[in-house]
């Protein structure tokens, strides 16, 4: 049996643009989720787009609820720009009541909120003008989240700038998975480079404002990334280890280099320069990155990353490569989402912060399963037996009360997502919660099996070994 700590916290992780629907209600304008969903809706798995969330707008009281009632005591969600701000950078008075109302309601509830700036979900009037890949934009987040801090700052103690800047430079513009599918590696970097500023002007407007009073005084600033520890094979190559360096430093480093010493990774920028990248540093940039430190970080969590030597040194569209993916022969899948489950990887992470960043504090902000056609796994009385939801769980929290045990800062646990919600182009495909929305009926929420596990945990701290599961390696 393992025991977390009593003040350790338990809640759930969501965000506007995968909850709350509401498209163009209170003067929201569109951001890029809409402009895809109008523009290619079969895109999107059973064509759903952006639009309805899952209805969590006109049911957040309802949902506020089942939180309490599962033993959760904070929620993070996010506020969408598209919805706050108008299409000239002003507050958007109708946008601004909305989540008054929201977080009102949240506390009401008893629940702590944490508010996040930003969810991949750029206002498309933007991306017009270059998105992150333009001064402008930068600015223009630095405008927003100065007005979100001189309007919430007062309500709201936790908040972050991003959350996982990582991805939208490898959905939207190496991978050509997301709008607008592009295949550029040096715009990618253009783009976290961009990203990267844009935190510091986030956080460089909370400390004035908390200096200025109008941010409650105990109020923390934080950045939120997928941090996938990069593993490769056994009796790596020096070919090998460089592709973990690299993989490492664009990934992780990056981004903890910056939130902890107001700098990039030399390293990495050294090599991105031999290969030709170009990262469009300024004078007068190594002011900004210097506000970048934060108080503290959110750290989420689903798989690993492997990785090997490239096979070739460039892809097919000219862009260098640093690394392969490795097969690890051992990998357990989640096959509905293709990615490997690996707990220990949460305890790794620890150890890494522990030992080069010994000084900031973390929570885990995501972690969670997302299976598809959990319907099936209905018993008689139409509850979803989701015990591998229990196994997944219950391992990573095992591995998070070992990395305490051993030192690790890890102060609390956020679920993604407590309640079943839109996952971007995969749309409802695979569903994450201990609750189900049943689209076939209103959106209507049902507790799954395993929603009586997280009650008991969250409300004891103490994680009984459910089963053998799935994993190859356990606490
Ligand atoms: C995280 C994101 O990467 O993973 C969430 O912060 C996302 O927005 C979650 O929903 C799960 O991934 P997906 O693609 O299955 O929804």
């Amino acid at each position: 049996m393992s025991k977390l700590p009593t003040d350790f916290f338990f809640g759930a992780a969501m965000s506007g643009p995968q909850t709350e629907g509401a498209w163009r209600r209170f003067g929201k304008v569109d951001n890029l989720w809409d402009t895809w969903s109008n523009e290619r809706i079969e895109d999107f798995h059973n064509r759903v787009g952006s639009y309805a969330g899952n209805d969590f707008t006109d049911r957040h009281n309802e949902d506020f609820a089942i939180l309490r009632d599962l033993g959760l005591t904070s929620w993070r969600t996010s506020i969408q720009w598209s919805r706050l701000m108008d299409a000239d950078g002003r507050v958007n008075p109708e946008g601004a009541a909305y989540y008054h109302e929201l977080f009102a309601d949240a506390k009401k509830a008893g629940l702590e909120t944490f508010v996040c700036l930003y969810h991949f979900d750029m206002p498309t009037y933007l991306f017009r003008r270059g998105g992150w890949d333009s001064r402008e934009v930068v600015e223009a987040y630095g405008n927003y989240a100065r007005a979100a801090l001189e309007e919430f700052g007062g309500e709201i103690k936790y908040w972050f700038t991003f959350n996982e800047p990582v991805v939208e430079p490898q959905n939207r513009y190496t991978f050509g998975a997301w709008y607008p599918f592009h295949h550029d590696f040096a715009e990618a970097r253009r783009v976290q480079y961009g990203i990267s500023l844009a935190h510091c002007l986030g956080v460089a407007a909370f400390r004035d404002l908390q200096a200025a009073g109008t941010v409650r005084p105990d109020a923390k600033i934080g950045l939120i990334n997928c941090f996938t520890p990069p593993y490769t094979r056994e009796n790596p190559s020096e070919a090998d280890l460089e592709a973990v360096r690299m993989t490492d430093g664009i990934d992780n480093r990056w981004w903890l280099d910056l939130v902890t010493k107001g700098t990039l990774p030399q390293d990495v920028m050294a090599t991105l320069a031999e290969r030709g990248v170009d990262v469009p540093v300024r004078p007068g940039d190594e002011q900004i990155l210097a506000q970048g430190r934060v108080d503290w970080l959110g750290f989420n969590y689903y798989h690993p990353a492997r990785v090997q030597a490239p096979s070739s040194d460039t892809d097919e569209y000219g862009n260098p490569v640093f690394a392969s993916e490795y097969v690890w022969p051992d990998a357990v899948m989640n096959e509905s989402r293709g990615w490997e489950i690996y707990p220990k990887g949460i305890y790794d992470f620890a150890m890494t912060m522990k030992r080069d960043y010994p000084d900031l504090e973390w929570y885990v902000s995501e972690n969670g399963i997302g299976i598809e056609g959990e319907d099936s796994s209905k018993d008689a009385s139409g509850a979803i037996q989701d015990d591998y939801r229990i196994d997944f769980v219950g391992q990573h929290l095992q591995w998070i009360a070992k990395a305490i045990e051993d030192g690790a800062k890890c102060r609390g646990y956020h679920y993604w997502a407590v309640i079943d919600n839109w996952s971007w182009n995969n749309a409802f495909k695979n569903r994450y919660g201990f609750v189900e929305v049943n689209l076939s009926d209103n959106y209507s929420r049902h507790l799954k099996k395993s929603a009586s596990w997280l009650r008991e945990v969250a409300t004891t701290h103490e994680i009984a070994p459910h089963s053998e599961g799935f994993v190859s390696e356990s606490a």
